[in-house]
């Protein structure tokens, strides 16, 4: 058994810009980008007052392809999301699959223009399909404002993990992993990236070491050399980072004798997974990479925030190859770069948390609330609605949050969900909610949602008395959906001094494995709270993304058309834990 060190510190005030501690000073702790936040792709741009922005992977998640902004490589801001209009790519909204959606955006910048290259997967296909594979690029010219973000444009790759390239003469090329049951290795064509036209074949580079799943290629061009930088051995305690180069673009590529470059495996490390790295230099030439990992240790049974970006500093001499420092919770590292600019206040810091968010009228959501798919319905997330400030409405979906097999979204009726990124082992998130179900089987509360097959829930949901009686009242219902063994779902009546009030729910986290979710009154005390259900972190603990706290209103398949008011919404960190305690 893995005992915590914890790190606790204390809240920032909310949209306040804080320099980060230590700003300019060595030193700084993974991850990151703390949370689900998959597949990391950053880069530094001096045209942008010296700059780091990276992208991460989104899944299903709308808004989707986050990306943070940082001077000093401490302080990380959201600043916008690539994907944030549902008509920007439409095939996300029946992305069957829990494990669909956006997979690995590699982030580049050239000639005053951001490109993101990503795949749309299709994951429920078989992998010889080739509509499985929906690769696209978006742009834009200012990274800063959501709008500015192009649609997708599709070019046509039977695989994943595509990154582009621009040759010295200023040709682009994108290389991509290969639908590794077909035809595995890393491949490259010359593709237009205004247009997605395909300027030649595919041609594959390389096959990397002969570990599992060839992936996430990148390509830098460095003293005469192609290095292509490669992830194998799958996304799990086996992952690693491999790379190879090449006098030609086109190889044959020679692999580093020294690979892997970059893992954890066969570690006891608590940062376990590392893997799918990218590498950047800072404004003194320093090289730095990051990576997704995962906090679990080698025992990998509870990791409900998934596959986390951590960052660690890199010596790559002229004509050698590139040395990676292992990655742990407490990094040196080189010395930060200074900065006294601050990066544009919009979007949350990445560790801030959410201090009683009001809904007040004339708001928006968030920018780092997020929906499972895009949005369905005009009107299912209304802030402050008439007679309602203060609050954010919910429509209910026909379907709950498990849908109709735990993986389709069903465009025609999505499911009424918003929440946020769990980014702290310990917190408390906590919404109040008026609530009054009138039609059997109608229900909203909160969740602790992986994917619609991996979450757990407790709503107000009106349901008979007893199985003989035909008495409706309001209940609270648990449930919960695993690929492991999950607490048995259970409804009990709400206290009757309950019944239509205003209440707080409540999930927070015991301890690094176990989650608490409660209910009370929202003008009784703390300790008036009831205690509802306890569930193990290791049910949301699997796949490719990581959790999210929210709320949700659903029919549950019938007809119930009740409202839901969500008020007071406020997500509080209470400690990261970082390492294993055997090394404490
Ligand atoms: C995509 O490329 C494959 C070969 O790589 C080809 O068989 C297929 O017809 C192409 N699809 C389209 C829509 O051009
Ligand atoms: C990659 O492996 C395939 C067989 O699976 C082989 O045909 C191909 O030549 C290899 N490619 C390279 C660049 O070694
Ligand atoms: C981890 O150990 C296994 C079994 O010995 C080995 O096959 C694998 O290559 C090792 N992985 C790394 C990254 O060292
Ligand atoms: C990372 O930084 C530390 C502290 O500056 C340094 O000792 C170490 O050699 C560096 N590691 C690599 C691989 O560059
Ligand atoms: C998605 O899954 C549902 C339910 O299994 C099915 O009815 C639907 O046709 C699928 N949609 C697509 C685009 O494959
Ligand atoms: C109500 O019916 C369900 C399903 O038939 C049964 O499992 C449950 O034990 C019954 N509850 C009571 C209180 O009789
Ligand atoms: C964490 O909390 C759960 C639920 O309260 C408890 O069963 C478990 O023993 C706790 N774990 C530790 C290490 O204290
Ligand atoms: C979720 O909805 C489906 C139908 O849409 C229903 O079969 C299932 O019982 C619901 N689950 C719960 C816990 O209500
Ligand atoms: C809930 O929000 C309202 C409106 O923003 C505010 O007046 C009230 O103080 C908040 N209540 C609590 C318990 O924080």
């Amino acid at each position: 058994m893995l005992l915590p060190v914890l790190f606790f510190f204390t809240a920032l005030g909310a949209g306040k810009v804080i320099a980060g501690p230590g700003s300019g000073s060595s030193g700084f702790q993974n991850p990151i980008l703390p949370g689900f936040h998959p597949d990391p792709s950053c880069i530094f741009v001096p045209e942008e007052d010296d700059t780091f922005f990276c992208a991460s992977s989104s899944f299903n998640a709308f808004p989707g392809i986050p990306i943070h902004a940082s001077r000093d490589l401490k302080t990380w801001r959201l600043i916008s999301n690539a994907l944030n209009r549902p008509n920007q790519l439409p095939e996300l909204a029946y992305s069957n699959g829990s494990t669909s959606g956006i997979w690995a955006p590699a982030l580049r910048y050239r000639d005053g223009t951001f490109y993101l290259v990503t795949t749309n997967v299709h994951d429920k296909y078989a992998q010889e399909d080739p509509t499985r594979w929906d690769n696209i690029i978006f742009q834009t010219d200012d990274i800063y404002d959501d709008d500015s973000w192009t649609d997708a444009v599709h070019f046509n790759f039977t695989g994943y993990d595509t990154s582009p390239f621009w040759d010295d003469d200023g040709t682009a090329y994108i290389v991509g992993s290969h639908a590794y049951r077909v035809e595995p290795g890393i491949h490259l064509n010359k593709v237009d990236l205004k247009t997605g036209e395909l300027k030649g074949e595919w041609t594959n580079l390389w096959n990397g070491t002969g570990g599992l799943a060839p992936e996430g290629p990148h390509i830098y061009r460095k003293d005469g050399y192609y290095y292509l930088l490669v992830a194998e051995g799958g996304t799990g305690l086996g992952h690693m980072e491999t790379i190879a180069r090449s006098k030609n673009l086109y190889g044959p590529y020679d692999a580093n004798p020294a690979n892997p470059i970059l893992s954890n495996a066969n570690t006891t490390e608590y940062f376990q997974t590392v893997g799918h790295a990218d590498l950047f230099q800072d404004k003194k030439g320093n090289w730095w990479g990051v990576a997704l990992s995962t906090r679990s240790g080698p025992d990998y049974i509870t990791y409900p925030m998934g596959r986390e970006t951590v960052m660690y500093n890199v010596t790559w001499e002229a004509g050698k190859w590139p040395v990676c420092e292992q990655v742990r919770g407490n990094m040196k590292g080189w010395q930060l770069p200074k900065s006294n600019k601050k990066i544009p206040e919009d979007g949350k810091l990445v560790d801030e948390g959410d201090h009683d968010i009001d809904f007040a009228p004339g708001s928006k959501l968030p920018s780092h609330f997020l929906h499972w798919r895009p949005p369905v319905g005009k009107d299912t997330y209304t802030v402050s609605s008439k007679g309602h400030p203060y609050t954010l409405r919910l429509k209910p979906s026909k379907f709950n949050l498990t849908g109709l097999d735990g993986n389709y979204g069903d465009p025609a009726g999505g499911q009424t969900f918003v929440g946020r990124r769990q980014v702290d082992t310990l917190f408390t998130y906590k919404v109040n909610l008026e609530y009054s179900p009138k039609t059997i089987e109608e229900e909203a509360g909160v969740t602790l949602f992986l994917t619609q097959n991996h979450h757990a829930r407790v709503g107000i949901v009106l349901l008979p008395m007893s199985n003989s009686s035909k008495t409706l009242t309001p209940h609270f219902r648990f449930h919960a959906i695993s690929n492991v063994p999950v607490p048995a779902s259970f409804s009990t009546p709400l206290p009757h001094s309950w019944t239509n009030k205003k209440l707080t729910m409540q999930i927070h986290t015991n301890n690094q494995t176990h989650f608490t979710f409660s209910a009370g009154l929202a003008s009784g005390s703390k300790k008036e709270m009831k205690d509802l259900a306890v569930v193990p972190g290791s049910i949301v603990s699997w796949g490719f993304t990581g959790s999210l706290v929210g709320v949700y209103a659903t029919a549950n398949g019938g007809e119930g058309k009740t409202e839901a008011y969500v008020s007071n919404w406020s997500y509080k960190g209470e400690g990261q834990v970082r390492e294993n305690c055997a090394k404490c």
